[in-house]
């Protein structure tokens, strides 16, 4: 979408994946802080995002949507403002439909343009935009006018389609949205994370800079997989180009949890400018090899081992784009070591369920 935004994919925070619909301003507000004082907002995750239920079940007497009065009873402005003043962005979320999914909030169906204006004066500077209460017509008469009517609020606001890939969103959503979920909701654990990357992972060719295929969110410091599981979570998300939207509990993040959403040199991958989704280049059994090409002829690599058991995966230069003469320098982007004057193939032991991430740098 040409408003500037998403040259490269999103980072941030969400609310859904922890909280649902628990919310309220003070949290939200101390996830703020959490963002700053851990350091996290100046790896470069700035966005903090509300979610459903952040509205009241019905629109004021002008008909315009109303934040919930015993959960939100400083207003959106306040928030926004409050959001802005730590260096931050703030997110909102409706629906392209009569409700919201959780049925406690009208959605934005046939209030396009008044919601759009709402938003932006309240200084909101990212919309979320559900599927739920569709009337049963196409996405793509839907999402379009939110599009056009966020173009026309007065504010640059970022726009996330969220249609759970029902109508190939990769193939029309480029034009009119920031990023597009392309699958249903991920679910904390191993099997969900991994299928949805499956999915994703086929919508590869339609992402690039300005509009990103979006696998859902991150479960990372939720509780539902291992360490090594979500080590392979971000490291997939980073790969892939995919949104990196945190869904824990900033407020008491452990550390193993910050550990792997702070790895700058995965981070750098994700937000690589030459903004292409690398993909799954190579499967045998439960082995795979997932890859795609950096700025400065450089190639980003993941081996995945998503079996019971450890095993030795191999990777040769013609599947990952190089020549088998080319020499690379190996960077580990997880123990944070290089190997010189690699060539022809690589290979390494891999834990079950667990992922080795590198950057290779031609010489
Ligand atoms: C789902 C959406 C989730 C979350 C939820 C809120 O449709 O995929 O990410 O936003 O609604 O009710």
């Amino acid at each position: 979408m040409n408003n500037g935004l998403a040259l490269t994919p999103q980072m941030g925070w969400n609310s859904w994946n922890h909280f649902q619909c628990d919310i309220n301003e003070t949290l939200i507000k101390d996830t703020a802080d959490a963002m700053v004082s851990t350091g996290l907002a100046t790896l470069g995750y700035q966005y903090i995002n509300l979610d459903d239920c952040w509205g009241e079940l019905n629109r004021d007497s002008q008909g315009n949507l109303a934040p919930k009065a015993s959960t939100f009873p400083s207003g959106i402005k306040d928030l926004a403002d409050y959001v802005h003043s730590k260096g931050l962005k703030l997110g909102i979320y409706s629906d392209a439909g009569t409700l919201t999914c959780s049925n406690r909030m009208p959605g934005s169906l046939d209030h396009e343009e008044q919601d759009a204006k709402t938003f932006a004066s309240w200084g909101v500077d990212y919309l979320k935009y559900d599927n739920c209460a569709n009337t049963g017509t196409s996405p793509k008469e839907r999402y379009p006018k939110m599009s056009k009517a966020l173009l026309n609020s007065g504010r640059t606001i970022f726009f996330s389609l969220c249609e759970w890939g029902h109508e190939d969103p990769a193939t029309w959503a480029p034009s009119i949205g920031n990023s597009w979920r392309t699958t249903g909701d991920i679910e904390d654990n191993w099997h969900s994370m991994t299928s949805i990357a499956d999915e994703n992972d086929k919508w590869a060719s339609y992402a690039g800079p300005g509009g990103w295929n979006d696998p859902d969110m991150l479960e990372i410091g939720n509780g539902g997989m291992t360490t090594e599981e979500y080590r392979s979570h971000f490291s997939i998300w980073a790969l892939v180009k995919a949104p990196l939207l945190i869904g824990c509990d900033l407020r008491s993040m452990n550390d193993v949890t910050f550990e792997l959403l702070s790895n700058k040199e995965v981070i750098a991958v994700n937000q690589d400018k030459l903004g292409v989704q690398g993909k799954k280049v190579k499967k045998d059994g439960d082995d795979e090899v997932w890859a795609g090409p950096l700025s400065y002829n450089r190639v980003a690599l993941l081996l995945l081992n998503r079996g019971s058991s450890n095993s030795n995966i191999t990777t040769y230069w013609t599947d990952i784009g190089f020549n088998s003469s080319t020499i690379v320098d190996v960077r580990d982007l997880w123990l944070h070591s290089t190997q010189s004057e690699v060539q022809g193939q690589f290979s390494a032991q891999v834990d079950s369920h667990a992922c080795k991430m590198y950057v290779l740098t031609p010489h």
